[in-house]
């Protein structure tokens, strides 16, 4: 396929898209990870971006970020859960771009889509001047995806990338690369933006079973 010709356009999005928002959020993800309308409109009034990639009359997917001033290297400083990382007001002058949300309506996936989300958040941020791109990887191989009929994840366990996690969290020694990227998610922020992987966070998304609660920070220095 030809995913150049078939690029859908992305555009930011706003409140007057939140019925967009809505559907692909329910679209998209398993019924505990879901934002309500409320949050969403919450974390636009903060000032975040969310950028969609637009097929017609839907939303095909997204990827939203808060630009901070916010030092990610600053451990202590650095957001302990989900809440806390999605809810960081917009401030300046921006270092960072802190995302979350990438997803693909599951009829959309294994396209370019999420590839192209990611590239926009990194033009934005060059223009910007920011040094940081961060993420929150999701590490779906640690438990595996349930499979639910909710759920349209098809990530397989993987023991010793849990066997990884677990080590990581309780040393506090990052593990060598290629033991961090045998989770897909992980090997697809690796491979679109080269970027390391600063710390292991537990207890960061407590109900994203799959990722054991577990969120992994990816980090892009745009300086380098
Ligand atoms: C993660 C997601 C955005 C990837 O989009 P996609 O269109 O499926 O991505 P692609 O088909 O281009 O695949 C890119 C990589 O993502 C991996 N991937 C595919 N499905 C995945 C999933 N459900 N979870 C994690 N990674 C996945 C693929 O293995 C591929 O990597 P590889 O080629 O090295 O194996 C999409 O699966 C999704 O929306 N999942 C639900 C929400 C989510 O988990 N978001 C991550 C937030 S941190």
């Amino acid at each position: 396929m030809n995913v150049e010709s078939n690029a859908l356009p992305i555009r930011k999005l706003d409140a007057d898209d939140m019925p967009l928002l809505m559907e692909l959020e329910a679209a998209a993800w398993a019924g505990p990870l879901r934002a309500s309308e409320a949050t969403i409109r919450r974390r636009l009034a903060l000032g975040h971006t969310m950028l969609g990639a637009i097929d017609g009359d839907a939303l095909a997917g997204t990827l939203c970020f808060t630009e901070t001033s916010q030092d990610p290297l600053v451990r202590a400083d650095f957001p302990t859960n989900f809440d806390a990382f999605a809810s960081l007001p917009r401030s300046e002058p921006v270092h960072s771009l802190y995302a979350y949300n990438l997803c693909v309506r599951p009829s959309h996936r294994g396209g370019n889509t999420a590839i192209r989300l990611l590239k926009e958040m990194e033009h934005h941020g060059r223009r910007l001047g920011a040094r940081w791109l961060i993420g929150d990887g999701r590490c779906s191989a640690y438990a595996g995806s349930s499979g639910d009929e909710d759920d349209d994840d098809q990530v397989r366990s993987d023991p010793r990338f849990r066997a990884t996690i677990d080590r990581w969290n309780e040393t506090g020694i990052r593990p060598p690369l290629e033991k961090i990227i045998r989770d897909p998610l992980l090997r697809l922020h690796y491979r679109v933006y080269d970027c390391e992987f600063l710390y292991v966070m537990p207890d960061f998304f407590p109900q994203d079973a799959a990722s054991g609660g577990f969120r992994v920070i990816s980090a892009k220095d745009l300086k380098k």
